[in-house]
């Protein structure tokens, strides 16, 4: 996920369990293959196996030479997205605006395919809107041609993020092909995923937006599909320190200023809905240095622990605009 899963976040989640979690999209685009921004993310230093890059755009040559670029720089698995509804992305034919357009959607999978000797996997939409949802015939293509494996998010490009994710098309999907598949869209809780797996018959859940905040979902999603019950809420104490180690990280890797700047969200996410974090997180967000930072932290999590050694959520503590609010600086 773009602005999300760089390599701490990864890290992070990995820690928890999750089996997979793929890179930052890069751009196929090689004048940016010098930018610190796509050096910093071919940077897979100390990160748990597998390495899985996800590649973007519509030239299948570019793409080829993407998809070996990043072999090169230790991708274990290259990711072609096919999924990415962002205007930014769709313009230039790239992201879920390929579905459109099955005959280029077989070149970039061969092109990619035959570039490169690790894994291709291969990541869509249901399909371009309501009326074309074609993800069955990219999906039989795919697998003909060689992809690995087929994660799927139950929206059509046309719907972004609004209404709620289909899973009978993900089902359907399953149903034509052989390679693994892992079902996407609006998963939040242990239940939902016990729900979609049986529901699709998917091989494995992905975890986007609910992992934001909140990455020991996956531990509680793999208890919940072990044992059939629930893990006790994490420690007030615990996440402090996970929130710690995740800022040092962020720290490291962007160094102090942006490192400083990214951790924002991400602090805006795991606190949004305990008890006094919307005033928390307008006043983190005006502090300028990573020792300010810091202190308000512990002072956040020294009160959270007030009200309970259990992390708590609570409905209405902020209304969604400063939330919002919070999120946008
Ligand atoms: C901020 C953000 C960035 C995303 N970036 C990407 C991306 O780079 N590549 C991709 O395949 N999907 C991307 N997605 C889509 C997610 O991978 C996922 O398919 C979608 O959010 C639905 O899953 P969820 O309901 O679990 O969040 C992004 C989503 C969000 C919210």
């Amino acid at each position: 996920m773009a602005g999300v899963t760089d390599r701490p976040f990864r890290m992070l989640c990995k820690r928890f369990g999750a089996g997979l979690a793929v890179s930052e999209m890069v751009t196929s685009n090689s004048l940016l293959y010098g930018s610190a921004k796509t050096l910093r993310r071919a940077n897979h230093q100390g990160e748990v196996e597998p390495i899985s890059v996800q590649i973007a755009g519509a030239d299948p040559r570019m793409m080829a030479e993407a998809a070996r670029y990043n072999v090169d720089n230790g991708a274990q698995i290259i990711d072609i997205n096919m999924g990415c509804p962002a205007k930014k992305i769709c313009n230039v034919m790239a992201g879920s605006a390929l579905l459109r357009d099955e005959p280029l959607v077989s070149r970039i999978l061969k092109a990619v395919v035959a570039a490169v000797d690790v894994p291709v996997t291969l990541k869509i939409r249901t399909g371009w809107d309501k009326q074309n949802r074609n993800a069955v015939a990219v999906a039989r293509m795919a697998e003909d041609i060689g992809v690995q494996a087929l994660a799927m998010h139950g929206r059509t490009r046309a719907c972004a993020y609004m209404g709620d994710a289909e899973y009978d098309t993900i089902a359907a999907v399953k149903q034509a092909i052989r390679i693994p598949l892992i079902a996407n869209g609006d998963i939040t809780t242990p239940e939902k995923a016990r729900h979609v797996l049986d529901y699709t018959k998917a091989d494995a859940v992905m975890i986007g937006r609910a992992a934001q905040g909140r990455p020991w979902i996956f531990r509680e999603i793999e208890h919940f599909l072990n044992t059939g019950t629930h893990m006790l809420p994490p420690a007030v104490t615990e996440i402090h320190q996970v929130m710690l180690e995740h800022l040092a990280d962020l720290y490291d890797f962007y160094g102090d200023l942006t490192g400083m700047r990214v951790a924002r969200k991400h602090i805006s996410w795991y606190t949004k809905g305990l008890v006094g974090s919307a005033n928390f997180r307008h006043h983190m967000n005006q502090l300028q240095s990573i020792e300010e930072q810091l202190a308000a932290i512990d002072h956040f999590f020294t009160q959270l622990q007030q009200h309970g050694e259990r992390l708590q959520y609570v409905d209405g503590t902020e209304t969604e605009e400063q939330g919002a609010e919070a999120l946008a600086a």
